[in-house]
């Protein structure tokens, strides 16, 4: 724990830095997909040139065997201009299933897992977090790192991840982070 626990955490810290590569994907999010637990929602930022929005994807690591195609949107907001945002649909997945995944080709590319939520059932173990107004200070740090000790299986965030109100402009480097 940091001794300054509300400071906004440097960005060149090791928690906000943005991965190495040629327009490697970066603010990889992932969300469920649809109502069911069958389908996520995969999204990220290329944020120097538009990129293909697919996600390679299977049930062993290293072996992407099928392929999903999602969207790129970006927009501009005064004097802030967004990366190329994707969002890709993950759908038709298996109940409780470990599924590995790839964003990009070649040397920037990035890989994740997640598992698939169990099949619908009220008794159905499920462990969550709730987390909100996250913030990036090294007190958020410390909220995720108990998290993940919790052993939980998703999260259920119910909004405002960063703030970047108090800086000049709102300083889009900081908005990005
Ligand atoms: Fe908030």
């Amino acid at each position: 724990m940091s001794s300054r626990p509300t400071t906004c955490i440097p960005l060149d810290h090791e928690s906000l830095t943005v991965s190495k590569g040629h327009n490697a994907p970066q603010q990889v999010h992932i969300a469920q997909g649809d109502y069911d637990g069958k389908a996520v929602i995969i999204s990220w930022v290329t944020a120097l040139e538009p990129t293909r929005s697919e996600v390679f994807y299977g049930k062993e690591e290293k072996r992407y065997d099928r392929k999903a195609k999602g969207r790129m949107t970006n927009y501009t907001f005064y004097n802030y201009r967004s990366g190329c945002i994707h969002h890709c649909l993950v759908d038709g997945l298996e109940y409780n299933t470990k599924y590995y995944y790839k964003i990009g080709i070649g040397d920037p590319a990035r890989e994740f897992w997640f598992r698939t939520p169990p099949a619908i059932d009220l008794d159905a173990p499920y462990t969550f977090g709730i987390i909100g107004d996250l913030g990036q200070t090294f007190n958020s740090l410390s909220t995720l790192q108990h998290y993940v000790k919790s052993g939980g299986q998703s999260v259920l965030y119910v909004g405002d991840l960063s703030y970047a109100d108090k800086y000049k402009d709102n300083d889009g480097g900081r908005w990005d982070s």
